[in-house]
């Protein structure tokens, strides 16, 4: 799929189609008014007879005189982030369901706050073009879809005035489309190929197409010498060794002199290890390692935009199952920062491995710290598929957090962390345990249980048990969420220094 920036008067632009949006019936838009205008008034007796489409829906006409484009696409929409999206994936499906490959888009016109508008429907356009097909034999219909969608050119119209803008939107949008993907092609990807090692490969991969970024991927032994001893408890019931993995991203022109961190949950598949889950979905829990998958796809988008901001990833990367060298519900660990831990539920091992990796970040001096993992299904319970759980020990961090998730229309929502969690953490024997002893407040305790390893710097924690992937029949897969508000958090820093 190919996107560019073209000038035409959107009844000039040729191909198979110019969609048009239309913010309402009485204030069409300039774009619909010129249509209208060549046309002789087509669109104004659709309009009396009640045959323009409804809000959010959309509709097409064809050879509408006047107009070169073989259709023409009215898209009925207000120019919310989230109406815009959602009109973009029917969009897409129409072009699809079509086999169109030339479709010009008259977006901009419709609104004088029209900024974010050609990188938001562009965004959703890629996203929505989304497939994995990896381990797919290509049948007839797949390789014309295929052929479809490599040939697939889009152009966003605008005015001279308006092409800069506009071209330097398309470079957003195109990150978050590369970033979006790697994150989705890495969660979508089996267990049995995505491996911690697979990961660590992966990092390895991304740091070779980027100038500023390098990788660097610790085995067993050197996660040993560091005395992750949490992390390694995890990774004990398992016969894939673990990974550590660092990705710093330093760009000549990076406003921060500490960086910020990213720590992302990277267990490979969970099967609960002795502690075992129940079989029903278990395969769900290939991507468990959302969080890894987040943190590699905001810095394979943010390298992409060249963006000025020192950002390292860590990813503790392991695979949580049973065997007969597998830590058991009782064992007491030595994590990284000295603390004991009491793991009473092997399950609860997403903390255990973040845990280390947030000791490990404290070298950094961060300006801040972000940890982003699917942690508890508690969190998937209270806050479901719209929004993600953020917590945190820095209320300016969490509002930054807040708004880029709204500006990205990847949303969250802020959760508690009061001291009486805490409390709710406490083991008898150990310094913590690694599970409350009730079922209550499960994401909030979690959190509060990272929040013991955070102290000496700013720090935020998103719970994306439930918006990191879609579950279901066959429309099961990674998100890519939440990559859009990590490169609009990002890209907010760098701009604003
Ligand atoms: N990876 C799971 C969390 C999860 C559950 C994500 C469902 C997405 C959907 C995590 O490691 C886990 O098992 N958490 C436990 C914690 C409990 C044992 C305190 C949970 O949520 O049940
Ligand atoms: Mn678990
Ligand atoms: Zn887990």
């Amino acid at each position: 799929m190919k996107f560019s920036i073209g000038q035409t008067l959107p009844a000039k632009a040729g191909g198979d189609a110019v969609a048009v949006c239309m913010a309402s019936c009485d204030e069409p838009g300039e774009a619909l008014r010129a249509l209208n205008e060549v046309s002789g008034g087509f669109f104004t007796c659709l309009g009396e007879s009640g045959d323009l489409p409804d809000e959010g829906q959309l509709a097409v006409f064809s050879r509408v005189p006047g107009v070169q484009a073989r259709h023409v696409v009215i898209c009925h929409c207000e120019t919310s982030c989230k109406a815009l999206k959602k009109m973009a994936v029917k969009l897409w499906a129409l072009v699809a369901e079509r086999g169109w490959t030339q479709v010009a888009l008259s977006f901009s016109a419709v609104t004088n706050q029209e900024n974010g508008v050609c990188r938001t429907v562009l965004g959703a356009l890629g996203g929505a073009a989304y497939r994995f097909d990896t381990f797919k034999s290509a049948d007839k219909a797949l390789k014309k879809a295929k052929k479809q969608a490599k040939n697939l050119h889009f152009t966003w119209l605008t005015d001279k005035k308006k092409a800069q803008a506009a071209r330097e939107e398309l470079r957003w949008a195109q990150a978050e489309i590369a970033g979006t993907f790697f994150c989705r092609d890495l969660g979508n990807t089996p267990a049995n190929i995505c491996t911690p090692a697979y990961l660590g490969a992966q990092a390895e991969k991304l740091a070779k197409a980027h100038d500023a970024l390098s990788a660097v991927v610790l085995g067993k032994k050197a996660i040993q010498e560091h005395k992750m001893g949490a992390m390694l408890a995890v990774a004990r019931g398992s016969a894939r060794q673990p990974r550590f993995i660092i990705l710093d991203y330093a760009p000549k022109n990076a406003v921060n002199k500490h960086p910020v961190v990213l720590v992302g949950k990277g267990v490979t598949f969970d099967a609960g290890g002795i502690s075992l889950k129940p079989a029903a979905a278990m395969d769900l829990m290939k991507y468990d390692m959302g969080g890894a998958a987040a943190v590699f796809g905001a810095i394979h988008a943010i390298a992409k935009a060249a963006l000025g901001v020192r950002v390292v990833a860590l990813v503790p990367a392991v695979e949580n199952l049973p065997d007969g060298n597998a830590t058991k519900p009782g064992d007491i660990v030595t994590s990284m920062s000295g603390k004991t831990i009491e793991v009473l539920n092997t399950d609860a091992e997403g903390r255990l491995i973040l845990c280390d990796a947030l000791t490990y970040a404290e070298r950094y001096k961060p300006q801040a710290v972000i940890d982003i993992a699917t942690l508890t299904g508690a969190c998937v319970v209270a806050l479901g598929a719209p929004r993600a759980g953020l917590f945190g020990n820095d209320e300016a961090l969490k509002s930054a957090l807040f708004a880029a998730g709204e500006a990205a229309h990847d949303r969250v929502w802020r959760l508690p962390l009061d001291e009486e969690y805490r409390e709710m953490m406490r083991s008898p024997f150990a310094d913590i345990a690694n599970i409350s002893s009730t079922r209550e407040a499960g994401a909030v305790t979690a959190a509060a249980f990272l929040s013991r390893f955070t102290e000496s710097y700013s720090w935020a924690h998103l719970d994306i048990a439930g918006v990191a992937w879609r579950s279901g029949g066959d429309d099961k897969g990674g998100t890519g969420r939440p990559v859009g508000l990590l490169l609009e958090y990002f890209r907010h820093l760098a701009e604003n220094r």
